[in-house]
């Protein structure tokens, strides 16, 4: 109910159960020890072992769009959300996407997340032009390479926090037992344990926030892909969440592609693209080394 308030014009409320329902194909999960996904993660919240992985990485493009275009039909009216977007995404970084409401920033998340095919142009993951492929393929990186957070949490209602975070891992077919462990471990990173058996009603937004984090690292995705994370959340726990998917870049290596209409945001970015209109306005790099 308060999701639906807050989120009038924003149709992503369903985005989470439009992809849940799009990688329900069979794919492998490495089944992973539930020792190692513990210990996968706990140099997150340990700011006092903050390795800096993000010097000198490899600059691989993982993702590249080419004068793309997305053109919204609307009856006889056409409307160019993104025009000749030229962008290069690199392993390992964390990008933030920036600009004002409307000038396309979930059109562009929709596509770096593989949800969406461009009007024109080509979009290309580790140099694969995403629709020369398989839906199979593209269920696949969606359901193992790309970890996704929204604006509006987009928790399942009717399950509760580890069942939410279970979620992805059941539809790779993971062991029940070792889901279960990991979804233990990664709500104790996210300090959420003493909350597991909470519906999202019963959860604060800055919780269930977190159980959406908590749940977009259980396949361990290389890949975050956040929408407007701390846009429904007060500043401290916003801070709480943007210095979180920070550890996970710096001491994880993930790459974080963060989309936000908050430049405060971006202080975390080693690059940032402005966006406006539906074009790359510039492209400011904040932290070269990382380059
Ligand atoms: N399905 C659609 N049909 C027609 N127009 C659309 C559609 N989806 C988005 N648009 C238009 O495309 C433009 C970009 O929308 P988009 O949702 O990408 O903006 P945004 O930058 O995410 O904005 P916000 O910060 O408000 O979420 C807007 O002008 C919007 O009205
Ligand atoms: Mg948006």
């Amino acid at each position: 109910m308060e999701e639906n308030l807050t989120n009038v014009k924003n149709k992503s409320s369903d985005d989470y159960i439009e992809i849940v329902k799009n990688i329900t194909d069979k794919a492998n999960v490495e089944n992973k020890s539930s020792d190692d996904s513990i210990k996968i993660f706990k140099n997150v919240i340990d700011k006092s072992n903050v390795e800096n992985n993000s010097s000198g990485k490899n600059p691989e493009t993982l993702m590249r769009l080419t004068d793309v275009w997305k053109i919204y039909k609307m009856g006889e009216v056409e409307f160019a959300a993104l025009k000749n977007v030229d962008l290069e995404i690199f392993h390992g970084e964390f990008i933030a996407i920036l600009g004002p409401s409307g000038s396309g920033k979930s059109t562009m998340m929709n596509l770096l997340g593989c949800l969406d095919l461009p009007s024109k142009g080509v979009v290309e993951l580790n140099n694969k032009d995403i629709s020369k492929m398989k839906e199979s393929e593209l269920a696949q990186i969606r359901g193992q390479l790309i970890g996704f957070i929204f604006q509006q949490f987009n928790l399942i209602p009717t399950l509760n926090t580890i069942e939410n975070v279970m979620l992805p891992l059941e539809f790779q077919e993971a062991d029940s037992d070792f889901s279960w462990k990991r979804a233990e471990a990664l709500l104790e990173v996210v300090t959420l344990s003493d909350k597991k058996y909470n519906l999202p009603s019963q959860l604060s937004g800055g919780q269930r926030q977190r159980v959406a984090i908590a749940r977009s690292l259980a396949v361990d995705p290389k890949v975050i892909l956040a929408d407007e994370p701390t846009g429904n959340l007060d500043s401290e726990t916003g801070n709480y969440i943007l210095e979180f998917l920070s550890n996970l870049h710096k001491n994880e290596g993930k790459t974080i592609i963060m989309i936000t209409h908050d430049p405060a945001l971006t202080k975390y970015a080693d690059r940032v693209v402005h966006i406006r209109d539906g074009m790359v306005d510039s492209i400011e790099i904040k932290n070269s080394e990382a380059m």
